[in-house]
């Protein structure tokens, strides 16, 4: 039997359509107290992460993102600003941040899905709408949010023996 970890990690999907509930703070907070715990080059930590509950201000980030519209329906939008001044790994250490808000959320019965958004047009719009500090850098962004089960596709997924390596190629 798989424990909770396991189970989150292996049933965590994209989801792309929410129902309108809000999302506590106590839980946001919990979740990016997750985020902030990931693992970043020497331990650099040279990171910010925006929520967005604002329902204007989540339309306009899902108006900038061609892939990222269901943004303004989600409760909520993670963005990961990265000081890359300060953190040569800076894409790597968002990276382990992003996933784990997405299985934190996800314990929580929360869906996320990760929105493409490093160096991307929409970066700069989204930069400028937050007055993010010019030294910090977009990573990654993502939707989070209540959602119904039966509205979530499963992804074909390769086998574990298509793409596990055992000591050498
Ligand atoms: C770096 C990265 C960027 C992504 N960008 C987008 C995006 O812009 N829009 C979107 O709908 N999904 C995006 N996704 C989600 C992927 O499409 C999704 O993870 C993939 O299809 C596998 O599905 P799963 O997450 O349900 O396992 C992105 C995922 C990653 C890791």
């Amino acid at each position: 039997m798989a424990n909770e970890t396991i189970k989150n990690i292996k049933e965590r999907r994209s989801v792309r359509k929410y129902i309108d509930k809000k999302i506590s703070k106590e839980i946001l907070e919990e979740i990016i107290d997750c985020a902030r715990l990931a693992p970043t080059g020497n331990n650099r930590q040279a990171w910010s992460f925006l929520v967005i509950t604002d329902a204007e201000i989540k339309s306009k980030i899902a108006s900038y993102a061609r892939y990222g519209r269901f943004i303004e329906e989600a409760g909520a939008c993670v963005a990961v600003f990265v000081n890359q001044d300060k953190a040569t790994t800076s894409l790597q250490d968002a990276s382990a941040a992003t996933e784990n808000i997405m299985i934190a959320a996800k314990s929580y019965d929360l869906g996320t899905c990760w929105v493409n958004s490093y160096q991307k047009e929409h970066s700069k719009k989204i930069k400028e709408l937050v007055n993010c500090p010019q030294e910090m850098e977009l990573m990654t962004l993502m939707s989070i949010g209540y959602y119904d089960e039966d509205d979530v596709s499963m992804p074909a997924k390769k086998s574990l023996s298509e793409v596990m390596v055992w000591d050498k190629f």
